[in-house]
């Protein structure tokens, strides 16, 4: 057990968790490619995870939007670091987030690539807080909503700290 965090999700859970939205996302994507945006760096072991569980042919894509100082309160802009490499045109697009929290940093991302001209464009969240909501996004997979507090491990951090913990945890107080 780690010290500094209570698990609030098992590595279990979220492995049976992901094997579901994977078959799902097959399902709706069966017959077609898809491209699979992670979204650094929070998202990039759910991203792992994730790709594993798809059988649709797929390429996976980059990106990285800083909103969040090392504070645990979202600053509200949302800023570009790292674009992603290839063009969209006629492309299934696969956002993959680590949480949805405000929301804001899914809409800007969803806005920037939804006029590149994809065929379609959807998200995955692995976790979402539905209370810490400001602003109408779609999700329209989610592994799991939570409650307002915050999360570390499975990629999530705090200061940069934390995402090799296997499991979602809550901070010990
Ligand atoms: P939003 O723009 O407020 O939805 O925040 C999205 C980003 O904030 C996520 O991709 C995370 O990187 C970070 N974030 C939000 N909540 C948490 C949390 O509980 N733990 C760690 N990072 C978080």
């Amino acid at each position: 057990m780690n010290p500094v965090a209570d698990v609030l999700i098992s590595k279990e859970k979220i492995a049976a968790r992901i094997q579901e939205i994977g078959a799902q996302i097959n399902k709706d994507y069966a017959g077609k490619e898809l491209t699979v945006v992670c979204v650094l760096k929070g998202s990039f072991i759910f991203m792992a995870d994730l790709v594993r569980a798809l059988n649709v042919p797929l390429t996976c894509e980059f990106i990285s939007v800083s909103s969040y100082g090392n504070e645990k309160t979202s600053s509200g802009e949302v800023k570009l670091v790292l674009d992603i490499s290839k063009p969209l045109d006629g492309k299934h697009v696969l956002i993959v987030e680590d949480i949805v929290d405000s929301g804001l940093t899914l809409k800007f991302i969803r806005d920037l690539l939804g006029v590149r001209n994809p065929a379609s464009i959807a998200c995955c969240a692995l976790l979402e807080k539905p209370e810490a909501l400001k602003t109408q996004v779609s999700v329209e997979y989610t592994g799991f909503k939570i409650g307002n507090e915050f999360v570390v491990g499975y990629g999530l951090d705090y200061a940069q700290k934390y995402r090799e913990l296997p499991y979602i945890g809550l901070m010990k107080a």
